[in-house]
């Protein structure tokens, strides 16, 4: 029993000593490292900017209600990220279905977002952290 105290401690002490992830100290979530809630609603804003300047893409938008737009989108990312969120919208196949959305517009909204992340500095690994939790949505945003 002492034994096993006495090792326990020593565990303990090594991993405060040698491996700062065994502590409390934990490594910042991706929405932290994205600038939390401010930072989150930059991007967006960033992106919903970018959508209104690309001629390859904004006619999709013609009718949407961009107020919900951006705060269904910023609560996805929210949640995405690992932040304080729970995303209350559509699902991405509900919430694109009919809108003949190609791979092609995929790739160009896709890349006013990379336009938006270097303009706010964020770090390529933190892109591309982001971009590998988006690229599975593809199947469900564009036919093709
Ligand atoms: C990673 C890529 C994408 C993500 C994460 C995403 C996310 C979202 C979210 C969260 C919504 C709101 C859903 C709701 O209202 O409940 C939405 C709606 C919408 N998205 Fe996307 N989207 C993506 C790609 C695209 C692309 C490529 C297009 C077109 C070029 C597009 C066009 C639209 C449109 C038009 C709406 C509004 C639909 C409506 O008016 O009801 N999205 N998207």
């Amino acid at each position: 029993m002492v034994k096993h105290r006495w090792f326990n401690s020593m565990l303990l002490s090594a991993c405060l000593v040698l491996l700062p992830g065994c502590s409390n100290t934990a490594q910042p979530s991706l929405y932290q490292r994205l600038g939390a809630e401010p930072g989150i609603a930059t991007l967006v804003d960033g992106l919903l900017f970018e959508i209104e300047h690309d001629q390859r893409i904004v006619h999709h938008f013609a009718d949407t209600d961009i107020g919900r737009f951006r705060a269904m989108l910023a609560e996805q990312l929210c949640d995405l990220t690992g932040g304080p969120c729970q995303y209350s919208g559509s699902t991405m196949q509900q919430s694109h279905t009919g809108f003949n959305i190609s791979l092609a517009d995929y790739d160009a909204l896709v890349a006013g977002l990379i336009n938006v992340m270097q303009r706010q500095q964020i770090s390529i690994a933190d892109q591309n952290a982001l971009l590998a939790l988006l690229a599975p949505m593809y199947k469900d945003i564009s036919y093709r």
